[in-house]
């Protein structure tokens, strides 16, 4: 199989990529990227020399760059990653959440269709449902009610994959996970931030009451889901991803905290996010039923040996933790009017 996967760099993307390679099923990947912030070619060392492996550094908004790889490489399978990925980003610069989410893949699609891959499958999002109030989960069917620039523009990305199904019979599938977590995390998401902050001494910001509530999938049962539905998802179909996980943000924290060694007085509660939506839930009935596909990392496991990760790799989190970084958890954390000293 001859796998194009955008956004192989960040998170998602290269645990997929690693988890594929070192099968060794004579899969080939073409691992496309544009090395934004979050792209980081560190994520994929471990495979960088593996047969049937190559990446090139390309935009998914570059129609002529994407045609050219997509004429030589002939995927037979598009798995698309590829995203400006984070709620607080958005809210600080809206507009390149569209330019990325919406307009990239628009014209990932446009030149997919050209090229008849068996598959597109689209990586997204349970935040495309918007806040969820107990004890009600989401299904395919709900109706989208995205509160944030990102979430907003996942949705429309979403529609114009379904529509590229519909108009132009495309073999689509839009795969919608939840929060998820694991290595090579950027640190700018709860979990990689907390735990690299914490393994520093630095406190915790917790937005607002810390109540909010958020299912955690571990990013290997997600690259399961991908591969399970890549072999038996039905085309022109949504299905949500759920790592069975709910947990409030502040009982998360305290977890990290207890794994970590370190005093409950790190947490400092910070203004809330702007449209902060409280609660995530969704069903995933339909993936199980269809595919077979469950979870099966245990969480409180996953957040012990992903703690683990970060202990064993300061030098990953030093490097990516400079920078734009720095700039970015500044203006952030500055914006809700917290001071995140020492
Ligand atoms: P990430 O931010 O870690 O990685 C995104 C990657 O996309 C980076 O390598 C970046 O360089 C690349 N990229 C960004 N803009 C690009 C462009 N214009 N052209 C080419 N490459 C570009 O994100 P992630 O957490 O790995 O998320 C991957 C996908 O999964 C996203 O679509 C996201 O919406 C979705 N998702 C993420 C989560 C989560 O918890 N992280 C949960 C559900 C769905
Ligand atoms: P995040 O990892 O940004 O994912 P998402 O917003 O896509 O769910 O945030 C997870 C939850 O943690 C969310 O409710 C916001 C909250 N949060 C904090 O309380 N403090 C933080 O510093 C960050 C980054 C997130």
């Amino acid at each position: 199989m001859r796998l194009v996967v955008t956004g192989a760099a960040g998170f998602i993307g290269s645990a997929f990529v690693r988890a594929t390679l070192s099968r060794g099923e004579g899969v080939e990947i073409l691992a496309l990227d544009s090395l934004t912030y979050a792209g980081n070619l560190e994520n994929l060392a471990p495979v960088a020399n593996s047969p049937g492996f190559e990446l090139e550094r390309l935009d998914i908004r570059d129609r002529e760059g994407l045609s050219r790889s997509f004429e030589r490489f002939r995927p037979d399978v598009v798995v698309h990653c590829a995203a400006e990925s984070h709620v607080d980003r958005s809210i600080l610069s809206p507009a390149d959440s569209v330019a990325t989410n919406v307009l990239g893949t628009a014209v990932l699609l446009d030149v997919a269709r050209d090229h008849h891959p068996r598959l597109f499958l689209h990586v997204s999002t349970d935040e495309v449902y918007g806040s969820i109030d107990a004890p009600g989960v989401a299904s395919e069917s709900a109706l989208l009610s995205p509160t944030s620039p990102y979430s907003a523009s996942k949705a429309g990305s979403d529609h114009l994959v379904l529509a590229y199904g519909r108009t132009f019979s495309l073999p689509v599938i839009v795969s919608r996970a939840t929060n998820n977590y694991g290595p090579y995390q950027f640190p700018e998401k709860l979990i990689p931030l907390v735990v690299s902050n914490a393994l520093c001494d630095l406190p915790l910001p917790v937005y607002g009451d810390g109540l909010q509530v958020r299912d955690w999938l571990h990013v290997d049962d997600h690259c399961r889901a991908i591969d399970a539905l890549i072999a038996r998802g039905q085309p022109g179909s949504i299905y949500n991803v759920g790592g069975d996980s709910p947990l409030s943000n502040i009982e998360l924290v305290r977890s990290v905290l207890r794994i970590c060694g370190k005093p409950e007085s790190l947490i400092q509660h910070v203004p809330d996010r702007p449209g902060h939506d409280r609660r995530y839930a969704i069903s995933s009935e339909r993936i199980r039923r269809e595919t077979g596909w469950a979870p099966s990392v245990d969480f409180d496991e996953g957040l012990r040996s992903t703690v683990e990760w970060y202990r064993r790799n300061p030098g990953w989190v030093e490097r990516v933790r400079s920078g734009d970084y720095l700039r970015y958890y500044e203006r952030n954390y500055a914006a809700r009017g917290a001071s995140l000293s020492r």
